[in-house]
């Protein structure tokens, strides 16, 4: 290798030891250090070294997460050991019963670890030498699906395990090789295993471990929503379109839908001695490696991957029932689904006296909830008219209790999904709620004897203005733009939202109300709108009109995103409209961009600048607009980009402060938009040195990190007026 090259390898090393660390923060641990755009240009740098020098890429390297080449079809892998499955019910006797059944095998106390039961598609990950070597779906349990190129593609898949604490120093090649090693004391991990944190376990010459696959429900509903408008078949759950992209042949297609994978099983693990013999355990095993289910997840975070939350230590089957009946009323609340809590014996080493059936293991048990699928009888279709005019048909449904919650009507997304259903009125269906996802109507079911009805047919013109109606793609679609009073509704109803200007008061009733009097015809006579005007509807008296006028013309301050979200152009939601605020910062500029400059903009592709573009170009459109600034708006934009940094500036602490405690601080700091982040790294913003500051302050200097003290700090971060 010529000297040139060599630096070159360890530059490119450099570059992915700090990719990975920002893989790591920005997916599994939820706290970016850098902005996109410093995180791009890391990765481009990798990049073109890689396409100057194809002999240095490495299979863990993080470019390789971007898609290979489709395969024409998966091939079959056996699992390192085999992927059973769980015994389950709903029932509280059959918890209490496996209870029994390990206490009568365990000698002393038995303590639980309970966690939630993701709803996800179940996934083997190996790593050899630390470095991920395949990924296999569970398949019949012994063998999977081959699905390695597609699993790369996740961000929460580590390709190598390691932690990132340390990051690796950028941009002095000349620093010692050595740096970013194990801290002292450490156990010595095996060569390429340079990223372990003091106290972690060392990377294993062999792991094989287990965890989930899954689509947080906001990514799916975004992704279901884009489907339906582009006229293709919505997927009916999380659950399966997660599985879906995960078989893909074309793992291109996988890299591109928003994949989460959460670990909490080691399946096997063993370490091998190292060439110099400094690794003593030697194929143990993970009974032999640790003594509890505790130690073993701890090891897997340190390890960099990301583990499920709420996992609980439960001392006795009583609090597992409790935690479980505590879950099941947040399960709404989260974005991701669960379908029950899984009960797992802490302790490992009883684990193999009490062995497993062919089917599951008898030392766990999943406590599974109601499902949330029911059948009920479709009593009519309605069809609704939405905010750009689409013919929605609607499932009103003899009512029915699915997971708690009464559900009397379902979305039936359009007339093909209607069509392809063939669901009719008076047939059985099988309805679904996830989170809060509008019900769904998943099939008909067959039911006996039945004379079915003749199929839908939907209305030739808008039930609601009686003006025509027309085929466009899969939908059908009202005409009239500017006269149908649903369309100006549904187009106040989104303005207003919380996404949009978030005007209290101003639900879809009151909207309703306003149409129908006749006081709004379009969205800018809101504005116009005087407490004596609201004193005139139905269920408005003094203080009511007043509030509402008041907080009508309040929200004429407003952020730019939420302006241009509320405008309820296609395709735009609120991030999109966050990055069209960023990127023109006044109204005007986005208006006047051609479709190649919105192009140039990270995340707007072809179709969304034509929508925009074509949405602002309507002259009629345009006048709407027009009226509405007309009424005296200040739309603010986002803060300018500091150095690049998205989000505002990171602030790291060491040592104590005088005058404030943590808290106070960190409360002053995050008024202010930015955030504390305990690492120091090139990208953060300031150090704030205290009392007895400790090794961070050192290295920030190390690194040219603006350090304040704590007068200056006060200075900077004033306490925030209220
Ligand atoms: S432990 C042998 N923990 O549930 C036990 N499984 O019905 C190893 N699952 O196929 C599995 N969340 O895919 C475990 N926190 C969790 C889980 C979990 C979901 C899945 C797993 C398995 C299925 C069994």
């Amino acid at each position: 290798m010529t000297p040139v090259e060599g630096e070159v390898r360890r530059r490119a090393d450099r570059l992915r030891a700090e990719i990975r660390r920002h893989d790591h923060l920005y997916h599994v641990e939820n706290r970016p250090e850098i902005s996109d755009g410093a995180y791009d240009k890391l990765f481009r740098e990798l990049q073109a070294i890689e396409a100057a020098f194809p002999r240095l890429i490495t299979p863990d390297s993080p470019t390789r997460r971007v898609g290979a080449d489709p395969l024409s079809e998966l091939p079959v892998v056996q699992h390192v050991v085999q992927m059973l499955s769980l015994d389950s019910s709903e029932a509280p006797e059959d918890v209490r019963r496996f209870d029994e059944r390990v206490r009568k095998a365990v000698e002393g106390p038995v303590e639980y670890l309970a966690e939630p039961k993701l709803d996800g598609s179940s996934l083997e990950l190996v790593y050899v030498n630390g470095v991920l070597d395949r990924a296999v779906t569970r398949g019949n349990g012994r063998e999977g699906e081959g699905v390695t190129e597609n699993a790369r593609t996740i961000p929460s898949v580590p390709l190598r395990l390691g932690s990132p604490d340390e990051p690796a120093t950028l941009g002095s090649s000349e620093s010692p090789d050595a740096e970013g090693g194990p801290a002292d004391g450490a156990p010595p991990g095996p060569a390429g295993g340079s990223e372990m944190p003091a106290g972690a376990f060392p990377i294993p010459s062999l792991l094989a471990i287990r965890g989930e696959v899954l689509m947080y429900l906001s990514s799916f509903e975004e992704l279901n929503r884009t489907r339906v408008e582009a006229g293709l078949e919505p997927y009916a759950n999380p659950r399966n379109a997660a599985a879906g992209a995960l078989r893909q042949l074309d793992s291109r297609i996988t890299r591109t839908r928003p994949l989460e994978f959460f670990a909490y099983d080691i399946l096997h693990v063993e370490w091998a001695i190292s060439g110099t013999g400094e690794v003593e355990a030697v194929d143990t095993g993970e009974v032999e490696a640790f003594d509890t289910d505790e130690e073993a997840v701890e090891a897997l975070r340190g390890w960099g991957l990301r583990l499920p939350d709420r996992t609980r230590k439960v001392a006795d089957v009583e609090e597992a029932i409790a935690y479980h009946a505590e879950f099941a009323r947040e399960r709404d609340d989260l974005d991701y689904e669960i379908d029950g809590v899984v009960l797992k014996l802490n302790a490992l080493a009883p684990r193999a006296g009490l062995g497993s059936t062919s089917h599951h293991p008898r030392w766990a048990f999943a406590f599974k909830f109601a499902p949330r699928q029911e059948v009920t009888r479709l009593e009519r279709i309605a069809v609704q008219v939405g905010r750009t005019g689409k013919l929605t048909p609607v499932a009103l449904l003899r009512p029915v209790e699915v997971g708690g919650v009464t559900v009397s009507r379902a979305s039936l997304h359009n007339r093909e999904e209607l069509e392809r259903k063939d669901v009719r009125e008076g047939d059985l269906v099988r309805i679904q709620r996830a989170g809060d996802v509008i019900p769904q109507v998943v099939e008909r079911v067959e039911g006996a004897d039945e004379v079915r009805r003749e199929p839908f047919s939907f209305p030739e013109q808008c039930p609601r203005c009686g003006e025509d109606v027309e085929e466009d793609g899969p939908f059908i679609v009202c005409v009239n733009q500017f006269g149908c009073p649903a369309q100006l509704e549904r187009g106040i109803e989104h303005f207003v939202s919380r996404a949009g200007l978030d005007i209290e008061g101003l639900g879809s009733e009151t909207v309703a109300l306003l149409v129908e009097e006749g006081l709004v015809r379009q969205p800018a006579d809101l504005f116009d709108l005087t407490p004596e005007d609201l004193l005139e509807l139905e269920g408005f008296a003094e203080t009511r009109s007043t509030k509402l006028a008041a907080a009508i013309q309040a929200a004429k301050k407003t952020e730019l995103a939420r302006f241009i979200y509320g405008l309820g152009i296609p395709e735009v939601g609120a991030t999109v409209a966050r990055v069209l605020a960023a990127e023109f910062r006044d109204l005007p500029r986005l208006r006047e961009a051609t479709p190649e400059r919105l192009e140039e903009v990270e995340g707007i592709g072809p179709i969304m600048s034509e929508k925009i573009t074509a949405f602002f170009g309507d002259d009629a459109r345009a006048a709407s607009v027009d009226a509405i600034v007309s009424k005296g708006f200040e739309l603010v934009p986002p803060p300018e980009r500091q150095g690049g940094r998205r989000d505002g500036e990171s602030v790291v602490f060491s040592g104590r402060l005088k005058s404030l405690t943590r808290s106070e601080a960190k409360k002053r700091v995050e008024d202010r938009g930015d955030r504390v982040v305990s690492s120091v790294s090139s990208a953060t913003g300031y150090l704030v040195k205290g009392e007895k500051p400790g090794s961070k302050a050192g290295k920030a200097e190390k690194l040219g990190v603006t350090v304040l003290d704590e007068e200056a700090f006060l200075k900077r971060y004033p306490a925030a007026e209220d």
